[in-house]
């Protein structure tokens, strides 16, 4: 990272593809993905780490990226839910998920959700369906009344855990 006048340049991987830029320190990730990068999915809603809307893979960790600084990425890999399915459109597993379980309506909150979940299903430790459902504590749901969203939960658990078992 570097400091020219008009601001710092950064160096980072959003959804594989390698970009650099010139951000004001100021300059939230959440901003930076939108209105330069074009990851119009990422949806900022209370834009103070209470919604969870904004939620991103940053090195594979779920982030608030309405939280983190632009240039506090610098260097990382960062996912947004465009890098969720694969490129001939299959869906990734979470995104099958909810779809089954009806987990969405209006789909604001959903990127948020659908990017918590693949960090938690994502590696060796997966997380559990009580552990996922504890997660979203942290995503505010205006339409759905969680239900479709728990089911979700519930099914990635458990093919999780198949996995695991059938490894
Ligand atoms: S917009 Fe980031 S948590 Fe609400
Ligand atoms: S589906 Fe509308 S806010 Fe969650």
């Amino acid at each position: 990272m570097s400091e020219p006048q008009s601001g710092w340049r950064i160096e980072l991987a959003v959804n594989g593809q390698h970009r650099s830029a010139t951000v004001e320190p100021r300059t939230s990730l959440g901003d930076y993905l939108r209105l330069e990068a074009g990851c119009t999915g990422v949806h900022l809603g209370c834009e103070h780490g209470v919604c969870g809307a904004c939620t991103v893979l940053v090195d594979g960790r779920a982030v608030r990226s309405c939280l983190m600084l632009a240039v506090q990425a610098d260097g990382a890999e960062v996912t947004t839910v465009e890098g969720l399915a694969a490129p001939d459109g299959t869906f990734h597993p979470v995104q099958q998920a909810m779809r089954d379980a009806h987990g969405l309506q209006c789909g604001f909150c959903t990127p948020g959700v659908l990017m918590t979940f693949a960090a938690l299903t994502a590696g060796e430790a997966a997380a559990g369906e009580q552990e996922m459902i504890e997660a979203m504590s942290g995503h505010i749901c205006r339409c759905t009344g969680y239900q479709g969203i728990r089911r979700a939960a519930k099914a990635l658990a458990q093919s999780v855990s198949g996995a695991g078992e059938a490894a």
